[in-house]
């Protein structure tokens, strides 16, 4: 037995690109059905990076998501770049007057879920999507197995593919693993300790050791990272070895210590799929494209294809004008290949490849140097770091 249900947009996939859509397509009254494989309580408690676009927290703020207070006091105004011993502030606000939320992605999760479920609308976890058939008709459907593991067809005008890394509906797109694509000869290990925060703002690290990255989640919990290889083991090293290396990767800091509660190996790549729009299928977030996370990009682009394809899903299905969806793939890509950029040079500018020759660890400094010696310099990494615009999409 199959039940078949109709919506006007499927969304595959509940995590920030999906729901963001479905909120603000909901906003136009255009209504859609969103789909997870996940629980809501592993959606919501999948600890996440968040660094946040002024554009991003302007959207969640203005669509009603997110309540101005929750992210009051996780401001930042400028990061620092640490390398040869000294660190080197990034002034986000006097370079470009912006600024970036350390907003973890779980905390916006659990605002844009609240938000759907406060407004009624169709949110379905434990539903998994088989495959997505139909793109090239105008009754495109995902074929689905809910959570008693009874079939499910959802019929639509449109199918969104938001459905991560993994991503089902990307076989209807683009072909299942058909990309642009690179990997990295590195990985970072990731810690949460219970701890005091080491320094007021976050710290990238470029050391003879390596790369580390000194986040922060509260007064009371800290996240950091250090470039390991992609195949560590992350049980491998004790506590107190932990420590040791990402000490020595922040040479001239001295970090905070306390019991670390949460370790893990976070492989990257960078990622973009040859297509992000068949038909009446398109493919925005994760699934659509990965981006190395030194960048900090990742929920930002998301956003920003959200923001893209609901003005244009808006034109085709109030007013079937199809103009703005033909032209989602080429607008969506402007901005998805400067992060691309952006990520791949943050990451290869603060990591030390396995393979590196005294030669390219000079000139990696030179590079350095070249940017925070430089106000032009400093002002393009705070212009892509606090991101691009989003005017003129909307
Ligand atoms: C994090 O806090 O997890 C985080 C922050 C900045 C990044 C990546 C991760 O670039």
């Amino acid at each position: 037995m199959t039940t078949t249900v109709r919506t006007r947009v499927a969304i595959i996939g509940a995590g920030p690109a999906g729901l963001l859509l479905s909120h603000l397509l909901g906003r136009a009254g255009i209504d859609s059905i969103v789909i997870d494989a996940r629980t809501r309580d592993q959606i919501e408690n999948t600890i996440r990076a968040g660094i946040l676009e002024e554009g991003t927290v302007d959207v969640l703020i203005d669509s009603g998501v997110t309540a101005p207070s929750r992210v009051e006091g996780h401001r930042h105004d400028g990061i620092e770049l640490r390398f040869a011993g000294a660190g080197h502030r990034i002034d986000f606000k006097n370079l470009v007057g912006r600024g970036v939320w350390l907003y973890p992605q779980h905390e916006a999760l659990r605002d844009l879920i609240a938000a759907r479920l406060a407004d009624g609308q169709d949110l379905r976890f434990g539903v998994t999507a088989d495959r997505v058939e139909g793109a090239d008709t105008d009754r495109p459907r995902v074929v689905a197995t809910d959570s008693d593991g009874a079939a499910l067809e959802i019929e639509a005008d449109f199918v969104v593919g938001a459905d991560g890394s993994h991503s089902v509906a990307r076989q209807a797109v683009s072909g299942s693993r058909a990309g642009y694509f690179r990997e990295y000869p590195f990985a970072w290990f990731g810690i949460l300790c219970e701890a005091p925060p080491s320094a007021e703002e976050l710290i990238y690290s470029n050391s003879p050791d390596g790369f580390a990255l000194i986040s922060q989640r509260s007064e009371t919990v800290q996240r950091m990272y250090f470039q390991c290889d992609p195949d560590a083991d992350p049980d491998a090293l004790s506590e107190e070895q932990l420590w040791v290396e990402l000490q020595k990767r922040v040479p001239g800091t001295t970090l905070n210590e306390g019991p670390i509660f949460q370790r893990d190996v976070l492989r990257f790549r960078s990622f973009v799929a040859h297509e992000l729009l068949h038909g009446r299928v398109a493919l925005i977030g994760d699934a659509a494209h990965t981006v190395p996370p030194t960048g900090a990009k990742g929920m930002n682009l998301a956003v920003a294809d959200v923001v893209i394809l609901e003005k244009a899903l808006r034109a085709l299905l109030l007013e079937g004008d199809e103009r703005l969806i033909e032209a989602f793939p080429e607008t969506a890509s402007h901005r998805i290949w400067k992060a691309q950029h952006f990520s791949w040079w943050m990451t290869s500018m603060l990591h030390v490849a396995p393979d590196a020759s005294d030669f390219d660890r000079l000139r990696q400094l030179g590079e350095l140097r070249s940017v925070v010696e430089s106000e032009a310099g400093s002002r393009w990494l705070a212009e892509a770091y606090t991101g691009w615009p989003l005017e003129g999409l909307a």
